[in-house]
């Protein structure tokens, strides 16, 4: 658990991705998909599939997962880390909605563009 606030930016609204759709989120960092579940959950997810780099925000968001648009392979979006036979793990970043607005956690992008 993080001992300091973490800082937050608000990078649009919930309605502004569909439902078991996603948006990306051009960053230092790289682009992050930003998922919306059927029932409102939000997830956000490095736009870069670690099998051979597909567009995650293209794929199909199912239940809280994502099968990714090139080779179905299939990932959880609350861990990052691939389902069934396939191994990998997409980097996630912290995420969380407030009022209706979508806030990213500032300080795990800025942590991941110094690496
Ligand atoms: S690039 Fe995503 S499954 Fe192959």
């Amino acid at each position: 658990m993080n001992a300091h606030p973490r800082n937050w930016v608000a990078i649009g609204d919930l309605t502004d991705i569909p439902r078991e759709g996603a948006r990306v989120v051009k960053t230092d960092a790289g682009c992050i998909a930003v998922f919306r579940t059927a029932d409102d959950k939000v997830y956000a997810l490095d736009d870069r599939c670690p099998h051979k780099g597909g567009p995650l925000s293209q794929g199909i968001v199912h239940g809280t997962s994502v099968t990714c648009p090139l080779h179905n392979w299939v990932f959880d979006l609350a861990t990052g880390l691939a389902q069934g036979a396939d191994e990998g793990a997409v980097a996630m970043t912290a995420v969380r909605v407030e009022q209706g607005r979508i806030l990213l956690a500032a300080d795990d992008l800025a942590r991941r563009s110094a690496s």
